[in-house]
């Protein structure tokens, strides 16, 4: 197994470029299979969570290739509609297969997606979209079993009870070649639904309101192929902008939304870095000390809890105490414990947790079970007195791709190597 050998002190300077959203990506990639004919989409990290995504598009027998960061996917020919546990259990985001297959097929047969290490992440939204959208949904042997009725899938008004980006995705893919019209109220307004919406739009899909908390989908007779072009993924741009950050670095940021990033700007700003926009690039300057702040996470465009790992990283080197809320998944805070075994200051209490900053952590073995969680990892490590082990690191593999050459590229001093065991 891979670990993360980093010696902190060194502070960030140069330039790179942020590579393409893996949340975006994933939905696309399954949105492929409800397209007759190939499909090429740019922009698309090197990653394991994107290999999973494309193993489990094979298995139902689409065709896929993928090169310098383009995916071409044709699914004219799809052979099966059952995901298998083995694949979907790599990954939750497999689930994202049910809405298209059944709009395509009218027919599939889905694991249910396994625990996590913050959980529980149920997908009860999910089945009940497609329920309402017509389709008999039962569960045998750990699978999800759905059939769309006679005729297809028909339009439907959907409010969730629950903002999900995945629920919100899913039914999008499901409804976008259903009859008539379907409404989705409290719909996801992530960045990473309006990509996918926008490409379905771009293959002939009608839908109107993606951004919004409601969407309508028109339902077509069929998509055409399409090329597209991925947005960037902006959980790394803030990964990548906190590290500099925490070291007190400046460096250049190519290819970045702004337009995606106010609130991670915003609590930036008020950490003390500064931030010069220009276009599709910034240059960031971290602080000689960063200043604590408060952070609570919501939905888009409130604080993705996908930065709250790394941000508390931040915290745990500030002046001063920050309390940070998690209200998408009140457990995931299984940095906590390995941030603290680098010396940070936590108390932790059910989904809030108070971070006092300290002058120096000091390096120590650190694992994690999850992937933003061993990113935080890499933060501390960053600025750790000594020299800090990050184990386990394919948990970053799944969303970060060559995390350790990018931060040496900008002056880290990080490398890689794999450890015996098991
Ligand atoms: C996506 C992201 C993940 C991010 C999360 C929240 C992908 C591949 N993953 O996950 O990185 O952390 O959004 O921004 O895009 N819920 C239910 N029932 C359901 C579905 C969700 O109760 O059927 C709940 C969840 O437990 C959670 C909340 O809804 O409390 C939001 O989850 P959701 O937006 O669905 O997350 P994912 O799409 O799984």
């Amino acid at each position: 197994m891979d670990a993360f050998r980093i010696r902190g002190g060194r502070t960030l300077g140069g330039s790179t470029t942020v590579g393409g959203s893996k949340n975006a990506a994933l939905p696309i990639l399954a949105a492929a299979l409800l397209i007759p004919g190939r499909i090429f989409l740019r922009r698309v990290p090197h990653l394991r969570d994107v290999v999973t995504m494309q193993r489990v598009l094979e298995h139902l027998g689409v065709v896929a290739g993928y090169e310098d960061h383009c995916f071409q996917v044709d699914a004219t020919e799809l052979t099966s509609h059952e995901a298998p546990w083995d694949m979907v259990r790599r990954m939750r985001a497999s689930i994202y297969v049910l809405g298209p297959l059944l709009a395509r097929l009218g027919k599939a047969r889905v694991s249910l997606p396994g625990g996590c290490a913050w959980g529980p992440r149920p997908v009860d939204l999910h089945l009940r979209g497609m329920e309402l959208l017509g389709a008999k949904v039962s569960l045998d042997q750990g699978y999800v079993v759905a059939e769309a009725p006679k005729g297809g899938l028909r339009g439907a008004h959907i409010s969730f009870d629950v903002s999900s980006v995945g629920a919100t995705g899913n039914v999008m893919m499901a409804a976008v070649l259903a009859k008539g019209r379907t409404v989705i109220e409290n719909a996801a307004r992530e960045p990473e639904i309006t990509a996918l919406a926008d490409f379905l739009i771009a293959a002939g899909a009608k839908i109107e309101g993606h951004g919004t908390t409601t969407i309508a989908i028109d339902g077509v007779e069929g998509l055409h192929p399409v090329e597209f072009e991925n947005i960037p993924d902006r959980i790394e741009t803030g990964t990548i902008m906190a590290a500099i950050a925490i070291t007190g670095g400046r460096a250049h940021l190519e290819g970045v939304r702004p337009d995606q990033m106010a609130i991670v700007f915003d609590r930036l700003h008020d950490m003390g870095v500064g931030i010069e926009v220009e276009g599709r690039s910034l240059e960031v300057q971290g602080p000689e000390r960063l200043r604590a702040i408060d952070l609570t996470t919501q939905v888009y465009p409130g604080f993705p809890t996908d930065l709250q790992a790394i941000f508390m990283a931040l915290l745990c080197v500030a002046d001063g105490t920050g309390v940070v809320k998690e209200t998408i998944y009140s457990d995931r805070f299984s940095h906590v414990p390995e941030l603290q075994r680098l010396g940070a200051n936590i108390k932790l209490d059910g989904p809030v947790a108070r971070v006092t900053g300290v002058p120096k952590l000091t390096g120590a073995h650190v694992l994690s079970t999850d992937l933003r969680a061993s990113c935080a990892m890499v933060l501390g490590g960053l600025v750790a007195e000594g020299e800090t082990i990050v184990h386990r690191v394919y948990h970053i593999d799944r969303g970060y791709e060559r995390i350790e050459e990018r931060l040496s590229t900008l002056g880290a001093e990080i490398d890689r190597f794999t450890e015996e065991g098991p």
